[in-house]
């Protein structure tokens, strides 16, 4: 019999200009940048390089078309209706997204069909079903006067996403902006503009109009920049690196833009001896290697306690022998290669830092094969709080193993960092997990499972991990501005 996987074809690639005011233009200078397969790290395709002048067209675009009111003051039901259309179009298309998600971030296509796409598509029917859904209220203020709140859209919003999740990132950005009434000019990450321009013609055909939704492909510094200190730009959301925050948050003031943040984390991931060993070994597993380890919650600080350590780490050793890493367009492949050389760089630099301090490698710590960007499933034990490996957001397949005696130090230990994106803890007794849960600075705790998100759970950061939160209706809220009318009726 064959037992050889049949390898899942490469998907065209059909977009790669700007798409401003429905059309779709190469950048005003004229300038490229290549896209690659970090599998093999050959050039996939050249992309239109958006710099200020093509945000300046797209922030026009969107401007006209958000002002114009086609789109905001479209009955909400139809805006909603053509969301949903959308939503149809993408999963027509699901199979061809994934391997283009694939292609150019190099994670393993059983995860983009399993994970990315269908969490794209769920999370824009969610929200388009919110579309009409947007409601004030009435205020029994004093006096002779009726007084209400109205729900309006934020206006024109900049969107810049990373390359972790690039489908996704989109569905998570244009869900609650279109829902809103909002119009958008998103610039996808540099390592990943394919998926984004591919949905951006999905949206064209399914009929949002013109200037709804602009994408500028670029860098930073260049298109992203210009794009966050844009008078005419109301709103950036951002997901990407706290040092990235920083910097737009300082640029934005200037034009008192409203922000979200979604940034990263060194989210603790805690195991007490009560646990159901192997669903403990199986979520931490997943919380850290899912996505080669680049994920903005990754459980990165795995806290387990004295008396079940070895057992866990045994379990996890096996895990990390049995990972199948390879070609990501191999259906049986669950390890892919990291985005570029730049975070291969910086995930090997860590590893180096790990030993530095003392800490045991014991699974992974090199370079596997040689060819595109992959990197062992890695797994340091001995670590202590104060080393780097324990601190800093490494976004790579580095699992740091810490031990705890001591219960009542551990809520403590957990919170000493400046991130608060996510956490989880491990145990059978519920009044423990509770109160365990309670006492965690973070958006999001997780209680016996980990990696588990819906359109309408809301998700974002504690501390320094963000701003504001994305999904549900929060999300939603983040993208709309209260409007109070008071009328005299004497
Ligand atoms: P980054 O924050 O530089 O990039 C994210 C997005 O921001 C990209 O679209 C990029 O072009 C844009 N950008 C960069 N500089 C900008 C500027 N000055 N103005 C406006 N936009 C700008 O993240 P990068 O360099 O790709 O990754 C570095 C580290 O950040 C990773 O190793 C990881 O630790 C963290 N990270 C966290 C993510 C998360 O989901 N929280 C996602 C990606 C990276
Ligand atoms: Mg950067």
């Amino acid at each position: 019999m064959d037992t050889v996987s049949q390898k899942v074809p490469r998907p065209q690639i059909r977009q790669t200009d700007c798409f401003i005011g429905g059309k779709w233009i190469p950048s005003a200078s004229g300038k490229i940048f290549e896209t690659i397969h970090p599998a093999t790290e050959e050039v996939i395709a050249q992309v239109a390089e958006g710099d200020k002048e093509d945000i300046d067209l797209a922030v026009d675009a969107a401007r006209g078309q958000f002002d114009g009111g086609e789109w905001s003051r479209l009955d909400a039901r139809e805006r909603g209706q053509l969301m949903f259309k959308l939503a149809d179009l993408l999963e027509e298309h699901a199979d061809e997204l994934a391997a283009l998600e694939t292609l150019d971030n190099g994670k393993p296509v059983k995860d983009a069909r399993a994970a990315d796409i269908p969490l794209v598509i769920d999370c824009i029917r969610y929200y388009a079903g919110w579309a009409d859904k947007i409601q004030g209220d009435t205020i029994p203020i004093r006096g002779d006067y009726f007084c209400y709140t109205q729900r309006e859209p934020v206006g024109v919003v900049g969107q810049i996403i990373p390359w972790n999740f690039p489908a996704l990132m989109v569905a998570w950005k244009w869900g609650p902006a279109l829902a809103a009434g909002c119009t958008i000019v998103m610039k996808p990450a540099e390592q990943t503009p394919l998926s984004c321009l591919r949905m951006a013609r999905l949206a064209q055909q399914a009929g949002i109009p013109d200037g709804v939704i602009n994408v500028v492909p670029g860098y930073g510094p260049t298109a992203g920049a210009a794009l966050v200190r844009h008078p005419g730009v109301d709103k950036i959301a951002f997901t990407g690196e706290l040092a990235t925050a920083k910097i737009i948050q300082r640029e934005a003031a200037d034009t008192m833009k409203r922000l979200t943040f979604e940034l990263g984390g060194k989210s603790p991931n805690v195991v007490f001896a009560d646990a159901d060993l192997e669903a403990a070994a199986a979520g931490a597993h997943l919380g850290l290697y899912f996505n080669q380890g680049q994920c903005c919650c990754a459980g990165s600080r795995l806290f387990v306690e004295s008396k079940v350590h070895d057992e866990l780490v045994e379990r996890l050793v096996e895990k990390n022998k049995q990972q199948v890493i390879g070609d990501p367009f191999d259906p049986a492949t669950e390890q892919g290669p990291q985005v570029d050389e730049a975070q291969f760089d910086k995930i090997l630099d860590y590893v180096g830092y790990g030993k530095q301090d003392g800490a045991q490698c014991v699974t992974g710590g090199k370079r596997f094969g040689n060819q595109g960007y992959f990197v062992e499933p890695t797994l340091f034990t001995g670590v202590t709080d104060d080393m780097r490996i324990a601190k800093d957001e490494i976004f790579g397949p580095v699992l740091s193993v810490l031990r705890f005696d001591d219960v009542d130090e551990i809520a403590r230990r957990a919170n000493d960092t400046n991130f608060g994106l996510a956490a989880a803890v491990w145990s059978r007794d519920i009044g423990k997990a509770h109160r365990f849960a309670s006492q965690l600075r973070a958006g999001t705790v997780w209680v016996n499972c980990y990696d588990v998100f819906d359109a309408a759970a809301p998700f974002g950061g504690f501390k320094q991990s963000g701003l504001g939160r994305e999904l549900g209706e929060a999300g939603l809220a983040a993208y709309t501005e209260s409007k109070t009318v008071t009328i005299a009726v004497s």
